[in-house]
């Protein structure tokens, strides 16, 4: 539970940044690793806590896992059964990621498996994907119907579903792609809305055939894939902090390599457009997953209209908008994102409450935030908190860059779920 001095920005940041490897893709190739015939080898894993959880679960469940430095090499199983019968729970640790997708992944085991997590995970829903997976033949038996700690027992076998997701939602989309394919019959899975396709993207490059329209998958069952070696591009929400950062603080220019450019992951830089940000993108390259490299300056920022349909392509960024928000001339509202109030936290309340204490003008809304720009932030009467969230503690370091004055983060221990060597890189470009 440390607490850690924020540090202000003088003339800008400047400078070049790799940033650690997509959260998003680093968990789906230990999985995909796990199940594929042959040795998956990753470069540029993300080395954080909550990737860390992933991987602990697989060792627990038999599969040889190598780990060194961020290249990480996966012993597959070869399939969906062959996985050894776990001694303990598996540990979720904060990952809602690891929770969901495994829930999927083991909905089919022929023996009992218990999972946990940490006291913000355990108040996440699970039934998004319980209930869907229930109705396939799982058998799900979570605390209060809704929770961890829970237990998959064995069950007779799944059945395919058509199903339409009452939530935009990866991970829902996800478990439902992992549990489809080892159905007996095909699932056809309509989304709310177009969701991160991370998973879609790495079955087809390790050998999976899913028939994809618009907001339609069709999963025929399938089990077998076939080792691969895996670049995972920088993460574009861990990049976000620094985006956020070079156009908002006076003076910076910083250029940030390798970054992941998904189409269904890039609403941070539309909505950069909408603010009249300035960046250019060079040296865009494709493997299975486009990256390149961002350099962005300086500029003063116009508010920002968003809606229901942008909020997927950038849910993990909106905390950091709400700050580029209050900096902004005029007035930001934010609207159909209720979902944040379901993440680490209920971050619609902890981005309202900590901004709150810097001077920000931000009003909650049940589904987002009305934000009056052009506020310069000051220090706090009391410390800033990460409230355990990572994303919340990192946000709130790059708000205190634009502040006058001194300010405390507590509990920044909770950055290590995603970004471990934040801070480090954060002084690297803040000279
Ligand atoms: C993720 C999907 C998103 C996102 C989370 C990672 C994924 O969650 O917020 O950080 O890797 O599939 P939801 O699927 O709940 O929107």
């Amino acid at each position: 539970m440390s607490t850690v001095d924020l540090p202000n920005s003088n003339s800008g940041l400047h400078g070049a940044l790799t940033v650690p490897g997509d959260k998003s893709i680093s968990h789906r190739s230990i999985m995909l690793g796990a199940i594929s015939h042959g040795t998956t080898t990753v470069d540029h894993f993300l080395l954080s806590d909550d990737c860390l959880h992933t991987i602990g679960a697989f060792r627990e469940l038999g599969v040889k896992i190598d780990v060194d430095g961020d290249h990480v090499s996966i012993e597959g199983k070869g399939g969906f059964r062959n996985f050894d019968k776990p001694k303990k729970p598996l540990d979720m640790g904060n990952s809602g990621t690891s929770t969901r997708l495994l829930l999927g992944l083991l909905a089919n085991q022929p023996f009992d498996i218990a999972m946990f997590g940490d006291a913000s995970l355990s108040k996440r829903p699970i039934k998004r994907v319980s209930d869907p997976l229930t109705q396939m033949g799982a058998k799900v038996a979570a605390t209060n119907g809704n929770f961890l700690p829970l237990t998959l027992h064995p069950n007779d076998g799944l059945n395919g579903i058509d199903y339409k997701l009452p939530v935009a939602s990866a991970q829902v989309k996800s478990a439902l792609i992992w549990a489809g394919l080892q159905a007996e019959t095909p699932s056809h899975l309509t989304e709310k809305l177009i969701t991160r396709n991370h998973t879609e993207k790495m079955l087809e490059k390790f050998g999976g055939h899913l028939e994809q329209d618009g907001l339609n998958i069709t999963v025929t069952p399938q089990s077998d894939f076939t080792a691969q070696h895996v670049t995972v591009p920088g993460d574009i929400s861990s990049a976000a902090f620094f985006l956020i950062a070079g156009a908002c603080v006076p003076g910076s220019e910083i250029t940030l390599n390798k970054v992941g450019l998904n189409d269904t992951r890039d609403g941070i830089l539309k909505a950069l457009d909408q603010m009249g940000a300035q960046y250019t993108i060079n040296n865009r390259t494709n493997d299975s997953e486009p990256m390149g490299d961002i350099t962005i300056c300086y500029q003063q920022l116009n508010a920002l209209t968003l809606g229901a349909a942008d909020v997927p392509a950038l849910v993990d960024e909106i905390p950091l908008l709400a700050l580029a928000a209050t900096q902004a001339k005029g007035q930001t509202v934010i609207t159909g994102a209720e979902e944040l109030r379901v993440k680490e936290t209920d971050r619609i309340a902890t981005v309202t409450e900590e901004l709150t204490k810097m001077g920000a003008d931000i009003t909650a809304t049940p589904d987002g935030f009305i934000i009056n720009g052009g506020t310069k932030l000051h220090a706090a009467n009391t410390p800033l908190q990460s409230h355990g969230d990572h994303r919340i503690g990192m946000m709130m370091a790059v708000a205190n860059l634009m502040a006058d004055g001194d300010n405390q983060l507590a509990d920044a221990d909770a950055i290590a779920v995603s970004y471990p060597q934040f801070f480090d890189d954060l002084k690297s470009l803040n000279k």
